[in-house]
This record gives C-alpha cells, structure tokens and sequence, in this order.
C-alpha cells in the first residue's frame, strides 16, 4: 500500500481490515436488537422480505458507490463530497451529504449508546446468574425493572459513550482494527451454536414460519418504510460511515506471497460485507423467535424482544451462565464496533478542521450523550409523552434512521450515478465485469433512487390519508 498518502488520518493495513472494519460497523445492535424487533412488531415475514430485497435492490449498491466516493475523496464525508463536487463543476452544496450523515450520526449513536448500555447491565446480571431457571414472567419483570431505573439506564449510558469515545480517540488502525478481528468470529460460532440450540426448542418451527412465511396481508406503508431505513442502518449506510471508510481503504496492496500489488475490489469486498451482515440478523431472528413462541411470549413487544427472551434460553440451558455472559459480552463488543463508526465521520471532520483526536472524540461524544439522555427517559419518566411517531426515542430512530438515511443514501446514489463523470466513477471501481459494472450503474441511476422516492412518497400519502 502507498504510504504517506492520506496523513491525517492513517489508513487500513490490508483489505482485510477493512473488511473487518466495516463488517464490524454494519453487524451490531442494528442486527441482533432492531432486526428481530422490527420483524416482530412488523408482522414477520413480510417484513423480513421487504428488508431483504432492499438490501439487495438498494442497500448493496449505494454501499458500492459510498465506498467508491470515499475511496476517491479520501477524507471525511464533508471534505470528500466538497473535492469531489469541485472535480466535477458542481455546486459544494453536495458536502450537506456529508452534514446530514453526521447529524444522522448523532443522533443514532444518542440513542445507540444507551440500548448498548442495556447490554452493560445484562452482562454484570448474567455473569452473577440472576437469570438462572428464570420463568417467562420473571424475565419480563427483570426487564422492566431496569427500564423504571432511569439512573442506572444513565450509568450504562454514560460508562459505553466513554468506552466509544476512548477507542475513537486512540485513532483508525490502531484503535479500530484490532478488537474487531478477535471478536467477530467469536460472534458468528456463538451465533450458530445458538441457533442449533433454539432448533432444539418446541418453537422452533413456529419461528421459522413466522420468519418466512410472507403474509402480505400484515404488510403497512409504515412496515416497508421501516424496512427500507433498517437496510441503511444495518448496513451503516447513508450517513458517511462507510464513505469514511472508505476514504481508509488502500486503492492497492502488496500480496504478501508474490509481492506484487493487487487492486483492492471494492465490489467483492461489499458483496462479503453485506453477506455477513444479513446472516447474523437471520442468525439472531432464527434464535429469539422460537424462544418467543416456546415460552408463550409475545413477538410484538417492542424494543425488549432481544432482552427478555434470551436469558430466557440461557436459564434453560446447561452452561446457561457461561454461555450467556459471553453472549451479552459479544453483543457489547459489536455494538463497540458499530457505535465507533457513528462518531466517526465528524471526528474526521474535526481532525481534517485542526482539532487533536482526542479533543474531537470528547466533543462528539459529549453531545450524543447529551441527546442520549432523552432516549433514557423515553423508556420510564417520558414513556407516555408521544408525539408524532411516539416517544422521544422512537422519534430520534425514526428521524435519523428512517427519513435522514434513505435521504443521505438517495444523494448519494444521485451523486455517484448522475453527476460524477462516468469514467472516474468506473476507473476507481475498477470492475473486472463490464456486464456487472453496468447493472451497477443502472440500479444505481435509477433503481435505488426510485425505491427509496416511492417508498418516500407511499409514507407520505399514507400519513396524509
Ligand atoms: N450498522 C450498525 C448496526 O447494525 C449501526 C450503524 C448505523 C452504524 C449507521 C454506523 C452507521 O448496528
Ligand atoms: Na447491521
């Protein structure tokens, strides 16, 4: 790799830290908390299906072209979207992409801290085996004494936001790669062990019906449209995660073996990324499911699912402790992993301003945390102040997540489909397949913009009428 190129900021060592350090960004809380959530309030297998064409239809190619934009800036999303405007003759307006991706970043890791917080708790309660032969009810009951705890909910919130900020500020390869490469093969056994566990349960074949079987019936404006921003958030699109990245990725490396240098293909690279990502959310569905339908519980209820059902299964088990603490330890670790890609953006932006690192960390993390607080009271003082979508905190997901996304991932698309020149777009994807490269760019031209425009306009309607 070229040394010396981008000396702000240091880049990946290998295309394998990359790809660690994505995937590690996109398999997260995203993955084992919301997707299950989101599956369960939302009907199941309608929605799950949504999900997974918008994946494919939308969220893989606008990864390619975040990549692609990031790689060719090689800054963080403000500066990259201002040198690439520049390039071409455009307007430098196109650098609100990368504004709107850190205030999209804000207000994810706000809220993102805190359901990482609940993993905090979980991991000290289980280690201790309070959850051993714990009945349905109980585990119920557990949960919601920790939610009516506004002060410990803070604690957990306050002690996460510092461990992201401390590892944000100990910079890209040095503070990022190295957790990431331990942790997430740990993660994958532990989830495959569990699913041959949850296969073992009475419930498993009710679980996996309601995973699948598509009953579009249930399927609502609002399911699809929470579809569409769960494919941007599990897959870190649309705020400049990824585009910053991306600005880390090496154009080529040396193959340790022959030493030559090899270009490093940002679409099999995203093909692996997104891969990973949707097996750990069908992974983590296939096991909180059938313990819902094994215990009598319910699907639909809400941001809990993943708390009350799983210690469930880890009281029943043998090694339920072991098992269990490791679990929520790994849970925590990927949401580390996740949450380190939120600040990520706007500390760049910071540090590329003048900022020290660590100056840029505190200021961030100082904000979201902040922010933070209001999703904590969501779930006890505020619980019954809704308003438009619900609560404080379903309000900030359904900004951010659902609207700031699609919106961010839609500009790009536009961006890198319409008016970057072609030819750069194409040399620094560097397809080896003209046939691929030209699907590419027509899904990007116009399949996922229109996706996202008519999922846009279908919410708008429905909210109208
Ligand atoms: N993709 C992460 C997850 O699934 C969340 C995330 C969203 C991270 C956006 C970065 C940017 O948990
Ligand atoms: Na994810």
């Amino acid at each position: 790799m070229k040394q010396g190129d981008k000396p702000v900021h240091g880049m990946w060592t290998s295309r394998w830290a990359f790809i660690l350090a994505a995937t590690g960004s996109a398999v997260g809380l995203g993955n084992i908390w919301k997707f299950p959530y989101f599956a369960g309030e939302y009907g199941g297998g309608a929605f799950v299906l949504v999900y997974l064409l918008c994946i494919a239809l939308v969220g893989v190619p606008i990864m390619v072209a975040e990549v692609m934009l990031g790689r060719k800036g090689g800054m963080s999303p403000v500066h990259t979207m201002k040198k690439l405007a520049a390039e071409s003759k455009v307007s430098r307006r196109w650098a609100g992409i990368g504004y709107l991706g850190a205030l999209a970043g804000f207000l994810i890791l706000s809220f993102y801290s805190v359901i990482a917080g609940w993993t905090l708790y979980y991991i000290w309660d289980m280690a201790q085996g309070g959850f051993q032969g714990i009945s349905a009810a109980g585990s119920l009951a557990h949960f919601e004494g920790m939610q009516a705890n506004a002060w410990l909910m803070l604690g957990c919130h306050t002690a996460f936001m510092i461990l992201t900020m401390w590892v944000v500020a100990r910079g890209v390869s040095r503070g990022l790669e190295k957790a990431v490469q331990v942790l997430m093969p740990l993660l994958f056994v532990l989830l495959i062990g569990l699913v041959v566990y949850a296969s073992t349960t009475p419930g498993f074949a009710q679980g996996v019906n309601f995973m699948f079987h598509f009953d579009f019936s249930k399927l609502s404006g609002k399911a699809v449209m929470a579809a569409l921003g769960q494919a941007f958030f599990t897959l870190s699109l649309g705020m400049g995660a990824i585009m910053v990245y991306g600005a880390y990725m090496p154009r080529e490396v040396k193959d340790r073996r022959s030493g030559k240098t090899r270009r490093v293909s940002i679409v099999s690279t995203v093909g692996i990324i997104a891969l990973l990502d949707t097996l750990v959310a069908l992974g983590a569905g296939l096991v909180i499911f059938p313990v819902v339908f094994s215990n009598g519980l319910e699907p639909s209820q809400g941001p809990g699912l993943l708390f009350v059902t799983l210690p469930l299964a880890f009281g029943q088990m043998p090694a339920g402790v072991i098992v269990g603490t490791v679990f929520f330890v790994l849970v925590m670790c990927s949401a580390l992993s996740s949450s380190i890609s939120l600040g990520e953006p706007m500390v760049a932006w910071l540090v590329e301003r003048g900022l020290g690192r660590p100056l840029a960390a505190l200021a961030v993390g100082l904000t979201a945390w902040v922010i933070g607080i209001g999703t904590v009271l969501s779930f006890n003082y505020w619980k019954d102040v809704t308003f438009l979508v619900g609560t404080f905190f379903q309000n900030i997901d359904f900004l951010a997540s659902s609207l700031m996304l699609p919106l961010g991932g839609l500009l790009i698309a536009i961006f890198a489909g319409w008016v970057m020149k072609e030819t750069q777009a194409r040399k620094e994807l560097a397809m080896k397949s003209f046939g691929l490269y030209m699907i590419w760019r027509a899904v990007v031209r116009l399949v996922a913009p229109l996706a996202v425009a008519a999922v846009f306009l279908n919410a708008l309607i429905g909210a109208l009428g």
